[in-house]
């Protein structure tokens, strides 16, 4: 199939976490139409097995395509860990753009500093962040948060529970000097606002969502297929796999993108 720059761009996640990522491409690349899917039905990818996830990502990826996108952002490191090079390998001549904990930022901007990166369980266990961890890890901790991604997927960004979760992480690292966390789940940057309050006003707070939007925008370039002048209009679609609830969610969603990045 021939594609072309009208075309819109596919984003997915297990949920509302990868709206993070939409928000950001929408400013940083304000001529592009996106369609977003979250498939909640499958929610949370983070618990599942890696085979799992690369079924559900497979699945979408086909319901994305179909509705002719021409290129596919997978918005969940999880999902990334799962199923991106599997999903290259199946469609070579497509973009397929991914995510990873932002742990060589991290490295970079504090080679020789302590770093905590907080993503979900299979994520941490994959080949993909082993290899990372290799490279980058000397001074990192991987904190695995199950349960994390929920207080997104519910809109709660800052109660008393969810902060009384973090500081149940952080605090055993709180004795010495912490020079960054990397927020390893697109559902975690919408938690930024609440992990700086929790943390020393030195601790750098990170994440991969503008690296990987300008990732996109290279490829896009590359390929011949960057949106130079769009049309005014409607940026963006939203769908959830889901049954129930439909209002609710689409509720919620707008609520998280109104969160300033
Ligand atoms: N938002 C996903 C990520 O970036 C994971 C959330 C989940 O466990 O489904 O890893």
């Amino acid at each position: 199939m021939m594609l072309n720059e009208k075309q819109p761009i596919g984003i997915f996640d297990s949920g509302l976490g990868g709206l993070s990522v939409l928000r950001t491409a929408l400013r940083m690349l304000p001529e592009e139409r996106f369609l977003y899917y979250g498939d909640i039905a499958n929610a949370p990818y983070g618990t599942k097995t890696e085979a799992q996830v690369y079924q559900y990502a497979r699945t979408v990826t086909g319901r994305l395509m179909d509705q002719g996108i021409k290129a596919l952002v997978i918005a969940c490191n999880t999902a990334t860990a799962a199923a991106a090079a599997q999903l290259r390998a199946e469609f070579p001549d497509f973009i397929i753009v991914g995510m990873e904990p932002a742990l060589k930022l991290a490295h970079d901007q504090c080679p020789e500093g302590r770093i905590l990166v907080l993503a979900t369980p299979v994520s941490l266990a994959s080949d993909k962040y082993r290899r990372l961890y290799e490279n980058y890890g000397e001074h990192a901790v991987s904190l695995p948060c199950p349960g994390l991604m929920e207080f997104v997927e519910r809109g709660d960004t800052d109660s008393e529970e969810l902060k009384a979760y973090l500081r149940d992480k952080f605090d055993p690292y709180l004795d010495r000097p912490l020079a960054a966390v990397v927020l390893g789940c697109t559902h975690y940057v919408f938690l930024k606002q609440t992990v700086r309050e929790l943390l020393p006003k030195s601790t750098l707070v990170l994440d991969g969502n503008e690296g990987t939007v300008r990732q996109l925008g290279r490829r896009l370039k590359s390929a011949g297929l960057l949106l130079a002048h769009g049309a005014p209009g409607e940026k963006r679609s939203l769908s959830f796999n889901i049954r129930q609830n439909e209002r609710e969610i689409a509720l919620r969603a707008e609520q998280l993108l109104r969160i300033p990045e």
